[in-house]
Parts: structure tokens; C-alpha cells; sequence
């Protein structure tokens, strides 16, 4: 049984076949029903979603399974019942619980008592759903991800960016992201973003600053400011002002970038309207590949032989 935790519990091969069957599914959208049965999948929320809650919801059922969306706030895990018995009941009922929570702890928690495989909606640490659905974004733009240069501006020690750093080291790009003193990203993360690249072939590196990273970038993305459950948001508006992705540093981008936030946006604060509506925004077709990606992520996490969940050889 494997867990979805992080962006690197996938090898390289496995994170291109995902891509490959999301491009797939995308082309296709109703041509598999591999949950059909139906096969149930718990989907729950300890913060607040609106893409992820959606994109799963209709995704589970495209595939043929029974999306079970439950707002903690409305279970016994407001009340105090422990993350481990509601694993342990959960996987009494379903093949899989997808979850957005706070700490990386709670979510490891949760995946070593349940019974059934376990995605990571979203955690304080990472948001590796997010990337599947980025990570085949830019390969729809530029043909393959491995190369391309991704810089990521803003809060760099935030899910986002911990997970760039994974992804797109373990894709073979180069990664680099930039933020103020005090919103780097944690240096395990960037070492093992190293490690990974080291055998793909990418690289993964902090920059000093904004412009450092953009220049000559492929892609350039950027996220909120202020990530839930994030209470100093003055603070925060204050130290991050010069890491904002405006049209001027846009422009020290390659010619062809493309612009990636994976919503919510702050328009105003880390990204302009300029920018976010402008003609190398691709924000809108990352969502909608939230939908695509993890799609493919289910099929394969409920029924992880490749041959049968990749029958025409998505690897390659
Ligand atoms: N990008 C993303 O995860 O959006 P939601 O918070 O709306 O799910
Ligand atoms: N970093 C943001 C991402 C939202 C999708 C947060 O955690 O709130």
C-alpha cells in the first residue's frame, strides 16, 4: 500500500506516468471508470478549499467512485477524537482518505494507523497534489518539465514552495526559489530537493533574491502571502513587498515564460491583475488540472500495478 505525503514518495518514473495518464484522462475525460464498484473516498478538511474540495470531489466521481467530502468541523475531529481511531474507522468504510490538515505530524499520524492509501490535500509542509497538477501544466506548454527552469517568488518557506523544490528537483528541472529573510525554505527540504536533483539531472537552489530567481525562467510562480493558519498578516504584507510578481519582474523572464499561482490569488499583494490576467498567465488551466492530475493519482494509488493502471505504456 503506498501513501501520497509528499511530493517525493513518487520515483521519477511513476511522477511521468502520472503525468502522462492525467494528459491522458484530460484528452479523454470519461474513457476509465477504474473506482467504479463504486469504490469510496473519504475527502476531508481541517482548513478551508475550494479547488481541491471540488476537483476531488467531481474527479472520484468521473472515475466512478463515491467522493465522501466531510469538513472536520462537522466530525468528532473537532471534538477531540484522536486522528489515529478516525484512520482506523475510516478505513472500516473506504478504499482511500484524501485529507487537508495543519502539521505534517497529524497526516503521518493518520497514514501509518489507516488501512487504506492516504493523500496529502494540502499540509503546512507541502501541497504535492498541487504540483501534479503544475507539473503538467508546464508540460502541456513546453512538451517535458525536465530542464526547465521554475522559479517560485514570495513566502518560500510555505507548502508551496517546499514542494517545488520536490517536485521539480525529482522532474529534472531547476528549481529556484526566493524569499525575504525569514520565509526561506527549510534546509532539510532544499538537501533532499539536492539529492533528488543530483539524480535527475535538475538542480535546486535558494536565491538571493526576486530578480535572481526569475531571470531567464520558464516558468515563474508565486503564491499567497499569508497561508491558512497564518495569523501575522500585516507583518507578513510588510517584510514580503519587494517579492511581489509584478509586470517588472515578469519581464526578466525568458520571452516564452508562463506564470503559475495555484490559487487563491491576492491581486494587489503577491501578484498584480496585470500579471495574473496577462497573456503568460496559465492560472486557470492549473486549476483545472488539479482535476486531471488527481484523477490519475487515485487510479494508480487504488491500483498501484502499472501495467494494469498504465496498459499502453504512460512511462514512456
Ligand atoms: N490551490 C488550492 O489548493 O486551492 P483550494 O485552497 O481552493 O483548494
Ligand atoms: N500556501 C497556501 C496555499 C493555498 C492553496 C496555504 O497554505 O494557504
Amino acid at each position: 500500500m503506498r501513501h501520497f505525503l509528499k511530493d517525493d514518495d513518487l520515483t521519477r518514473d511513476e511522477q511521468l506516468a502520472l503525468i502522462a495518464s492525467a494528459r491522458r484522462l484530460k484528452a479523454d475525460r470519461f474513457a476509465r471508470q477504474p473506482l467504479a464498484g463504486p469504490k469510496s473516498v473519504a475527502v476531508i478538511f481541517e482548513k478551508e478549499s475550494t479547488r481541491t474540495r471540488m476537483s476531488f470531489q467531481v474527479g472520484i466521481a468521473e472515475l466512478g467512485g463515491n467522493p465522501v467530502v466531510v469538513d472536520a468541523k462537522n466530525s468528532h475531529l473537532s471534538r477531540g477524537e484522536t486522528i489515529e481511531d478516525t484512520a482506523r474507522v475510516l478505513s472500516r468504510y473506504v478504499d482511500a482518505i484524501v485529507i487537508r490538515t495543519f502539521g505534517d505530524d497529524r497526516i503521518n499520524a493518520l497514514a501509518k494507523a489507516s488501512g487504506v492509501p492516504v493523500v496529502n490535500a494540502l499540509t503546512d509542509g507541502y501541497h504535492p497534489c498541487q504540483l501534479l497538477a503544475d507539473l503538467l501544466t508546464i508540460a502541456e506548454e513546453f512538451g517535458e518539465v525536465a530542464g526547465r527552469t521554475i522559479a517560485y517568488v514570495g513566502d518560500a518557506a510555505n507548502n508551496m514552495s517546499h514542494s517545488y523544490l520536490l517536485a521539480g528537483a525529482l522532474a529534472g528541472a531547476h528549481v529556484r526559489v526566493a524569499g525575504p529573510s525569514g520565509y526561506r525554505p527549510d534546509p532539510a527540504i532544499v538537501e533532499r530537493a539536492n539529492v533528488l536533483a543530483a539524480a535527475s539531472g535538475g538542480s535546486a537552489v535558494v536565491a538571493a533574491d526576486a530578480p535572481a530567481a526569475v531571470d531567464g525562467a520558464d516558468v515563474v510562480a508565486t503564491d499567497t502571502w499569508v497561508s491558512m493558519g497564518q495569523n501575522d498578516r500585516e507583518q507578513r504584507l510588510s517584510d514580503l513587498e519587494d517579492y511581489r510578481l509584478d509586470a517588472a519582474l515578469l519581464s526578466r523572464a525568458a520571452r516564452h515564460a508562463i506564470v503559475l499561482h495555484c490559487l487563491p490569488a491576492h491581486r494587489g499583494e503577491e501578484i498584480t491583475d496585470e500579471v495574473i490576467d496577462g497573456p503568460r498567465s496559465r492560472v486557470f488551466d492549473q486549476a483545472e488540472n488539479r482535476l486531471h492530475a488527481q484523477k490519475a493519482l487515485l487510479a494508480w494509488l487504488m491500483n498501484p500495478d502499472m501495467e494494469s493502471t498504465f496498459p499502453d505504456g504512460a512511462a514512456t
